[in-house]
């Protein structure tokens, strides 16, 4: 997609909006699947962008998905993916997204704790079936230069590796559940290909070892992933052709001993990064205590992590004032958003051209991990419109919340006044 294509979106739409660009979506997830063999299935995680026209377009090349929750795996259904490319993982699974993945019989729900399958065995028990399962694992290692470590620490993640590894007998012996495998998901955005196929080597082992010990029939590994992209500088890009001259003979050698075993790399970062930016009008430009601030509107509530939420060190994402001309001079600003909060800041001492009252600034590099991880509704603001620009067409994908959509789901109570006052 290219500015003008961009700035023809948002008049139209208006702002704040995420613009995904359709074809390099599409270019990520081909060049991963490329640097990976055939063998392996890369299953696209919602959690970090689920919008359903995404999804679809990811499908349409043969991406299986991976979700958190059973609206998730209705998206993902919306969007075109049979149940045997679901997995359905996640810490909280209510009773009702559980009896509804066992129903589709899903390719497997990723049990992250022996009371979850007990509750699996339970229901599939009461909906005469068996369900399709993997246990995930905390492993005795965490994946190095993730900045978020999701095993090899206490997290509530997954079932540690001593305890699984001693246990897994009685799992297997467990009722109404087809054990087919195990799933680790260890960090994310990993940008050193060395770090994740060391990863991807220790569960391979992992996997190897619970075999061997319990003699079992396993068709599944859910190695995770991790893959990042550079946000900040003197980050540089995960290097895809060491990434698959590491990775291909690594999982050749685990397919030439275990052919029957269906390997799955699960993505979401990598894949849609880069492809997603967040449009901001400047509402207001004004100086206060000797800094120049531009006041958006579309700030921490439609992107926290641009606005640096949970990291101590806040960089800024790089971004651009689309509206100005080429040869615009350049000023340094606190780029903030419309919250009254002195932490919604998205650029910080950010140096950009002039910008101007009703300037386009883009947010770069936002396709993941943008309004669904954001507290969109913080002043009632609500959730951005999400726009698609693909073989130069450019369609609305998400409607912007207006005020009945948020002022609808509050129930007015009708309090009786005078019992109000009287008491
Ligand atoms: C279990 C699991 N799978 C997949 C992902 C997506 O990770 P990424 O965006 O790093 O590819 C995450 C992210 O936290 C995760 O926890």
């Amino acid at each position: 997609m290219n500015k003008s294509q961009i700035v023809a979106a948002v008049n139209k739409y208006g702002t704040p909006a995420y613009v995904y660009d359709g074809a390099q979506l599409l270019t990520n997830y081909t060049n991963l699947k490329n640097a990976l063999p055939d063998f392996v299935d890369v299953f696209y995680a919602l959690k970090v962008n689920p919008n359903v026209s995404l999804v679809k377009l990811l499908r349409s090349k043969g991406a299986c998905t991976e979700v958190c929750s059973v609206t998730e795996m209705e998206i993902a259904l919306k969007a075109g993916s049979t149940p045997q490319d679901i997995v359905y993982l996640g810490p909280c699974k209510k009773d009702y997204e559980l009896k509804r993945a066992i129903s589709l019989q899903i390719f497997a729900i990723v049990i992250e704790s022996e009371i979850e399958l007990q509750r699996v065995s339970n229901f599939a028990k009461e909906l005469n079936t068996v369900a399709n399962i993997a246990i995930r694992i905390n492993p005795d290692f965490s994946a190095e230069g993730s900045p978020w470590k999701m095993g090899g620490r206490p997290t509530h993640f997954g079932i540690e590796e001593q305890r699984a590894v001693e246990n897994f007998g009685k799992y297997l012996a467990t009722p109404y559940v087809n054990i087919k495998g195990i799933h680790v998901y260890n960090g994310t955005n990993i940008l050193e290909a060395s770090s994740v196929f060391e990863n991807t080597r220790y569960i391979l082992k992992l996997y190897d070892k619970i075999v061997q010990k319990y003699q079992c029939k396993f068709t599944m590994v859910d190695v995770g992933g991790g893959m990042g992209i550079p946000y900040f500088q003197n980050q540089e890009a995960l290097h895809l052709g060491e990434f698959k001259d590491l990775m291909v003979p690594l999982f050749t050698e685990f397919n030439e001993k275990y052919p029957r075993t269906r390997i799955i790399m699960e993505s979401g970062r990598f894949i849609i990064g880069t492809a997603g930016a967040m449009a901001v009008q400047a509402n207001n430009i004004k100086v206060n205590h000797g800094k120049t601030f531009v006041v958006t509107d579309g700030g921490t509530n439609c992107h926290s992590a641009a606005a640096g939420s949970g990291r101590v060190v806040k960089r800024n994402f790089p971004m651009e004032n689309i509206s100005a001309h080429e040869t615009a001079e350049t000023h340094t600003y606190q780029v903030s958003g419309p919250l009254c909060s002195p932490d919604d800041i998205i650029g910080r001492n950010i140096v950009l051209q002039e910008v101007k009252l009703n300037d386009i600034l883009l947010v770069k590099l936002s396709g993941a991990y943008g309004p669904t991880s954001s507290p969109v509704l913080f002043h009632s603001h609500g959730y951005p419109s999400e726009i698609l620009i693909y073989q130069n067409e450019i369609q609305l994908i998400r409607e912007k919340d207006c005020a009945a959509d948020i002022i609808n789901k509050q129930i007015e109570v009708d309090f009786k006044k005078n019992e109000l006052i009287n008491h």
